[in-house]
């Protein structure tokens, strides 16, 4: 596997925007009324809006998840009582006991095979439980098709072994049907357009350096990436224009659903 290129400090620099999607997941949740209540969140990050869920729903015990040491050794500082966090691959994850509530915010568009996916994870949701997700969708965007773009041509191809990263994330109306499937009889799925407003053009570019291009990154060397990052920079503001402020509309898929009692 390669390295890590995840880094809180960059993935912060949106913090505003990057977060609100969060609140809205969190405002989809019901209170949890199960005592004690366990919850989990797959793809923590750095902990801190984990700990505002552990903290707004209810539950006594939660557990976050994630697979990279740099954002997980921000995580150390935010653990309190009853929020614990730990380091694993969320499609290798498995708790017997499940959970009350099973949240992931802008984590699962990494993970592959969400047909499998969504059966392992909507499988540890207790009787009652909840289930709650939020993915990026915004791969037909310029900012990401000009990303895998670069990434195909030469000299970064080579670096990268053809390598171009997949978009695992579905249609709503398919997350719609699969929670069906897997018996959650209430649910609410919708894909929502986030309105950012940058102050320039360019600074896409900064906001898909704290996500998508870490993907690239960890496959290149400082100095291929940093070619490649001049490349996709010069390509991007060339297609967008040199606009400022420049009006970036990011859509994500929500997705709620509450299993029956029995
Ligand atoms: C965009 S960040 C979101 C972090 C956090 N949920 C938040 O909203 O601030 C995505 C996180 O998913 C984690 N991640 C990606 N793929 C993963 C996997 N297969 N297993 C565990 N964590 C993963 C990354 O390490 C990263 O911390």
């Amino acid at each position: 596997m390669p390295p890590d290129a995840w880094n809180p400090a960059q993935y912060g620099k949106f913090n505003t925007e990057r977060s609100q999607p969060f609140y809205d997941l969190l405002d989809m949740l019901k209170r949890v009324e199960a005592r004690p209540g366990r919850a989990v969140d797959l793809g923590c990050g750095t902990g801190a809006l984990t700990r505002v869920l552990h903290e707004r729903i209810g539950v006594s015990a939660t557990t976050g998840l994630d697979s990279s040491d740099a954002m997980l050794a921000a995580a150390g500082q935010v653990a309190t009582e009853g929020l614990r966090f730990i380091q694993g691959d969320i499609s290798e994850f498995h708790d017997a006991a499940g959970f009350d509530v099973v949240f992931s915010n802008a984590a699962l568009q990494w993970v592959p095979e969400h047909e499998s996916l969504f059966e392992a994870i909507s499988g540890m949701v207790r009787p009652g439980g909840q289930l709650a997700v939020q993915m990026p969708a915004n791969d037909d965007h310029l900012s990401h098709s000009t990303a895998h773009r670069i990434a195909a041509e030469t000299p970064f191809a080579a670096a990268l072994g053809g390598y171009i990263r997949a978009s695992w994330v579905r249609p709503p109306e398919w997350y719609s049907q699969r929670l069906f499937d897997l018996g959650f009889s209430e649910q609410s799925v919708r894909l929502q357009v986030y309105p950012h407003v940058l102050s320039q053009s360019r600074d896409v570019v900064e906001w898909v350096k704290g996500s998508l291009l870490t993907d690239y990154q960890r496959r290149m060397s400082p100095q291929l990436f940093a070619e490649y990052l001049e490349a996709y920079t010069e390509e991007l503001v060339h297609l967008l224009g040199d606009a400022e402020p420049y009006f970036y509309p990011f859509k994500r898929v929500m997705i709620w659903g509450r299993k029956p009692q029995t």
